[in-house]
């Protein structure tokens, strides 16, 4: 007999596929127990194994496909005039000077915000909840729809700032080569003003995302060539931070952005 389920109902499974992801991330975690004198490249391994079967692939929709390929090719994707200028004036208009606020010591904007004097970094954490106008990027159905088709469909955005930097010579930490993890985190930062060579452009180290033997050593970036994430105002740039990659101090004006990180953090039952 022929089970006519109506098509607007949810179809409950619970087959292995769904429960796998879960058991994997148990077990996963359950490797940071392991006693240190035990830990090894075998150990790690099984922990890295477990941890990915956490991701769920999603078919990218026609319109993100060659983007995400590229991802997946290169780590990373920069998408001139994504935001055309008049979509991104209002953006410009609240946060550049909201940002330039914060800098100068603005101590209303203190509360969630980031400011390093060393660095000359300033960032204004939960700008969506604060500038209204930057929902346009965090709202923004492309990026979001890459973010799951090349993360998982769990993917969650997790933190979502503005960014000045201004200080000329200054140098962070994150200038030097490096990459965050070996977990995906997958960055969409939009330029908010022309950056050049001078004004402390990202610098990604192309195909370095893709586990290979040579990420054991972590010796084989310093002879690449880096891919320098300058643009226009407007521009998109859509990254894997698993590979290496680094900052540059500014040297002749400042750099404003606006950054949202990814991961996948709570799994969701389906
Ligand atoms: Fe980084």
């Amino acid at each position: 007999m022929a089970i006519n389920v109506p098509t607007n109902m949810p179809v409950q499974t619970r087959a292995w596929g769904n429960v796998w992801p879960y058991a994997a991330a148990r077990l996963s975690n359950l490797f940071h127990y392991v006693p240190r004198a035990v830990k090894s490249n075998a150990t790690f391994k099984l922990s890295r194994y477990f941890y990915y079967q956490r991701y769920r692939s999603m078919d990218a929709p026609p319109e993100a496909a060659s983007v995400v390929d590229q991802l997946r090719r290169d780590g990373i994707v920069i998408i001139p005039d994504y935001f055309p200028i008049d979509r991104l004036a209002p953006l410009r208009a609240e946060i550049m000077p909201a940002l330039d606020r914060l800098l100068a010591g603005d101590g209303t904007l203190r509360e969630n915000s980031w400011v390093s004097d060393e660095y000359g970094i300033a960032r204004l954490l939960k700008i969506d909840k604060r500038c209204e106008t930057s929902k346009a990027f965090f709202n923004d159905s492309f990026v979001n729809t890459v973010a799951k088709a090349y993360v998982s469909e769990d993917v969650q955005s997790f933190h979502r700032f503005g960014e000045v930097r201004a200080t000329i010579g200054a140098v962070s930490s994150s200038d030097i080569r490096h990459f965050d993890d070996w977990r995906i985190r997958f960055k969409a930062w939009l330029l908010l003003d022309d950056i050049d060579e001078g004004r402390a452009p990202m610098v990604y180290y192309k195909g370095s995302h893709v586990r290979r033997p040579w990420r054991v050593n972590h010796d084989f970036e310093y002879y690449r060539d880096g891919l320098t994430g300058t643009g226009r105002a407007g521009t998109l740039i859509l990254a894997d931070t698993r590979g290496v990659h680094r900052g540059s101090p500014v040297r002749t004006g400042p750099r404003y952005l606006l950054a949202n990180y990814f991961e996948v953090r709570k799994l969701q039952w389906r």
